[in-house]
């Protein structure tokens, strides 16, 4: 099977500090010069050619990059399927110019109090998510919310929730990884994310909340499949070995004749031999960067697979669910979460136009 996913840095570069991610203050990392946009659609080429479906232009900061319209609109035209997570705190800004070329745009949020926003992610951004949220719907987007529980955040993921039912769009809920020495979620916190599961517009993946309470993955049994499954390029144009999270590898892209050998590299006895070895390094023991879990359990068969297949079938009709009532006057939106008051209070505390309100729990047809 070829890999079906690109993580794709665009930068290092960021303008928060989120207390559980070192990207943008990683000594490696600074200094790391971006690629000019016609290098990366190379890369782009190459990475269809390898059977690449789904690229996420991740970051750093992924709008800091100032071309990322630009490499946006190549993968559209060569039929790649768009994602990008951001903060929102720059979106307001490059909204129009990015309008139509994302087909899954996610907002990073997982609190509804600004104090608590700016200790996590050490900006003081909470509006601006909200601005960039409202700003994303009235464009026609169909945006989401990735919501990181850790062990200070998880008692607000019931007003998150809230949040984006009254907002209109889909939550992503999962548990915040080990990666800079960061507390991880405790067993009865991933007991209470899937409790949370069960609310609308909620999608939680439930074989990776599974796999996060079995310990992660296991270097004896390797669940990984980061190389297979996940091509991961670094701002500086070099495939990163074996995740972007532990790489200990960079081998540098070249480029002859405007054609890359991305692919080339891929296939190369060498990284199909460290593919072979994937999930069994000492450093993968417990492993639960969940950012290559989602498509390692596209390989069966076991209780992982199953439920993941389960949480993309939750995930479809949360999204479809999200699309008709974005164009309809119809709200299915029934089991409602958190407390309302605060939940709106930290709604209108902003100055674009008002949120649709999930008072109403039955469908209602469309006004004539
Ligand atoms: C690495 S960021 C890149 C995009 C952008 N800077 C952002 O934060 O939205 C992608 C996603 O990973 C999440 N993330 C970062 N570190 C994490 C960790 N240790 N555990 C779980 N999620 C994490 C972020 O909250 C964000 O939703
Ligand atoms: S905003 Fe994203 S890239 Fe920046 S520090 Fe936070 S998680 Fe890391
Ligand atoms: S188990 Fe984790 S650290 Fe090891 S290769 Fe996979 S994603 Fe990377």
């Amino acid at each position: 099977m070829p890999p079906i996913l690109a993580n794709y840095y665009l930068t290092y570069k960021c303008n928060s500090r989120c207390t559980y991610c070192d990207i943008p203050v990683k000594p490696a990392n600074i200094g790391i010069k971006e690629t000019p946009p016609e290098v990366i659609i190379e890369n782009l080429h190459a990475l269809k050619r390898l059977g690449v479906k789904v690229v996420d232009f991740t970051g750093g900061e992924p709008l800091i990059y100032k071309h990322l319209p630009t490499v946006l609109r190549a993968a559209k035209e060569m039929g790649l399927y768009t994602s990008v997570a951001n903060t929102g705190t720059l979106y307001p800004w490059k909204a129009e110019e990015l309008k139509g070329l994302i087909d899954d745009l996610k907002f990073s949020l997982s609190t509804i109090d600004p104090e608590a926003y700016s200790k996590e992610r050490g900006i003081n951004g909470f509006a601006k998510v909200i601005e960039s949220i409202k700003i994303a719907k009235s464009l026609g987007e169909q945006p989401s919310i990735i919501a990181t529980a850790t062990p200070d955040s998880i008692e607000q993921m019931e007003d998150v929730i809230g949040l984006a039912q009254e907002l209109g769009v889909v939550v992503l809920l999962g548990p915040v990884f080990d990666y800079c020495d960061n507390e991880l979620l405790r067993k009865e916190s991933v007991e209470e994310i899937k409790r949370l599961s069960k609310y609308d517009n909620v999608c939680v993946n439930w074989a990776f909340a599974e796999f996060y309470v079995d310990g992660g993955n296991q270097i004896d049994a390797p669940r990984c499949r980061a190389i297979s499954s996940t091509v991961v390029v670094s701002p500086d144009d070099h495939l990163l070995l074996p995740c972007y999270h532990m790489h200990d590898e960079r081998l540098k892209i070249k480029h002859e004749d405007g054609r890359s050998n991305l692919d080339e590299i891929w296939r190369s006895a060498h990284v199909q031999k460290r593919r072979k070895e994937e999930g069994s390094w000492d450093f993968c023991q417990g492993c639960t960067i969940w950012c290559y879990f989602e498509t390692s359990f596209l390989w069966p068969p076991d209780k992982y697979f199953l439920l993941n297949i389960l949480s993309k079938i939750r995930w479809s009709k949360e999204k479809l669910k999200q699309y008709v009532e974005a164009r309809s006057s119809l709200n299915f939106t029934r089991k409602l979460a958190g407390d309302r008051d605060k939940i709106l209070k930290a709604i209108s505390n902003n100055p674009v136009n008002q949120p649709k309100t999930t008072e109403k729990k039955e469908p209602v047809a469309k006004a004539k």
